[in-house]
Order: C-alpha cells, then structure tokens, then sequence
C-alpha cells in the first residue's frame, strides 16, 4: 500500500510569514531558537546586548533575521525594539522572552552571604526585562488580536537547589508573571506560556559548571 506523504510545509515551515523577536537571541538557547524559526519560515528580531554575535548570526541569517541592540531591562530600549520591529514589519506574531542571566552567585553559595546588588541585578533582567518584553508586545498584539509570548523560566521555576537565591527567585517570579498574563490576555486572542528547560549546554551552564569544579577542588585541598 503506498505511503501518503504530507508536502513538505506541512512539517517544516510552521512559521511561514510569521514575525519574531527573540531576545537574548544572540547565544545560546536564544541563538537555537532563532536558527530554528527562520528555518520555518520567520522573519526574526534578534534583540541582545551581544552586539558582536547578534550581528553575527544576523548577518549569516539575512534577510531573515536582523539585530537590534536591547538591554531587555530598560523600558525605553525594550519600547524601541517592539516600536522598530512594528515599522519594519508592520506586526509582532511571536516574543520570545528569552534573555536571562544566573547571577555571579554559584548555587552552593548560602542565603547568609546574598548579595543585594546582584539579587537586584538579576531580578532586573530575568524578571523586569520578561515583564516589560510582555507589556510592549501586549500594547501591539492586542489590536491585531493574536499573537504568542512565551518566556524562558527554568527547572529552577519548579525545583529549589538547582541555582543562585536570586536566580531561583526570578525564575519562579516567571511563573506567576505568565500565568497572570495569560489569564488577562487570552481574552484577546494572544497565548502567554513559559517553558522550564532543564539543563542545556551553553556559555552560561558551561561557565557555573566550571566554577563549581574549581570550588569543589578548593574545597578538597
Ligand atoms: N542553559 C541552561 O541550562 C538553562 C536552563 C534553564 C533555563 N535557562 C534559561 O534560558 C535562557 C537562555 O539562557 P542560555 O543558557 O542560552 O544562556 P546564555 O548565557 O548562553 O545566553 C543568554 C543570552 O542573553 C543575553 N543577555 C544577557 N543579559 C541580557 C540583557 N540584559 N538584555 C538582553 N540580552 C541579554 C546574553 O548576551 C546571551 O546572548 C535564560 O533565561 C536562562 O535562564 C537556561
């Protein structure tokens, strides 16, 4: 009996004409991903603070991917680059609140010793930055009445011990920040979800990994 095969666009452009931002796209899972929506037929915003890498990777992607630089914990920056996206493409199908930092605490570094600078540092990013990512994209999905945020949590949104205090904390602060939207926002046609990865090899795993084996070997000597 012969096999049916479905067309190709059937399984590899599921985001055919879609209009994407992806921040922290400039390594890392944000790097993936955007590789990965332009491959199913996205126009991508790379939105980082890596200038040379985002530029790099937009570059190798063009036309299908451009670079805008965006601290993702400035409102004014984050206003910009959903305000430039909407002039070039005219809409924003697609945030991907992606950009995160782990703080320079290891996770086996104790509550006694928290850091307010840095606690303040990362919630400023992983949790101001995926709010004000959701506010601007809201303000211009709203009128369009579609379109889809997804924000990157952690295993730390779920799990204590995995990492820093203040990275634990944002993480889990995702959560509610996505589950609020989403029951404000599905009204208008628009799906907030978050997604927890577990651990994926990239610079920011890769680099604790390695502090934590030196302070392990310091600890043994
Ligand atoms: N790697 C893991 O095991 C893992 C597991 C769970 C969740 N996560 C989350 O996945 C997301 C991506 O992490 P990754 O592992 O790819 O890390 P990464 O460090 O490789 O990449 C993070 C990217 O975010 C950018 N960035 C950092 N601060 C920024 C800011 N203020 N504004 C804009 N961009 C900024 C960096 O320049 C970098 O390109 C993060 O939110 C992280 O917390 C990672």
């Amino acid at each position: 009996m012969p096999v049916e095969v479905m067309p190709e666009k059937t399984f590899y452009r599921r985001l055919e004409g879609k209009i994407a931002i992806v921040t922290g796209g400039a390594g890392g899972i944000g790097a993936a991903t955007v590789r990965l929506f332009t491959n199913h037929g996205a126009k991508v915003v790379i939105a980082d603070i890596n200038d040379e890498s985002g530029l790099s990777l937009a570059t190798s992607l063009f036309p299908l991917a451009t670079y805008v630089h965006c601290n993702v914990s400035s409102e004014a920056e984050v206003q910009t680059l959903v305000d430039s996206t909407m002039s070039r493409y005219g809409r924003v199908d697609i945030l991907f609140n992606n950009a995160g930092v782990l703080g320079s605490q290891s996770k086996h570094k104790s509550i006694v010793d928290l850091s307010v600078d840095e606690f303040d540092k990362v919630m400023s990013v992983n949790v101001r930055g995926v709010a004000l990512g959701m506010k601007h994209a809201a303000r211009v999905m709203i009128p369009n009445k579609t379109g889809c945020i997804i924000s990157t949590a952690s295993v730390a949104s779920v799990m204590g011990g995995m990492g820093p205090h203040a990275y634990t904390a944002s993480k889990h602060a995702i959560v509610g920040l996505t589950k609020n939207a989403a029951c404000e926002l599905g009204k208008h046609g628009i799906r907030v979800n978050c997604i927890s990865p577990f651990g994926v090899a990239t610079p920011m795993l890769v680099n604790v990994d390695r502090r934590i084996d030196c302070r392990i070997y310091e600890g043994n000597i």
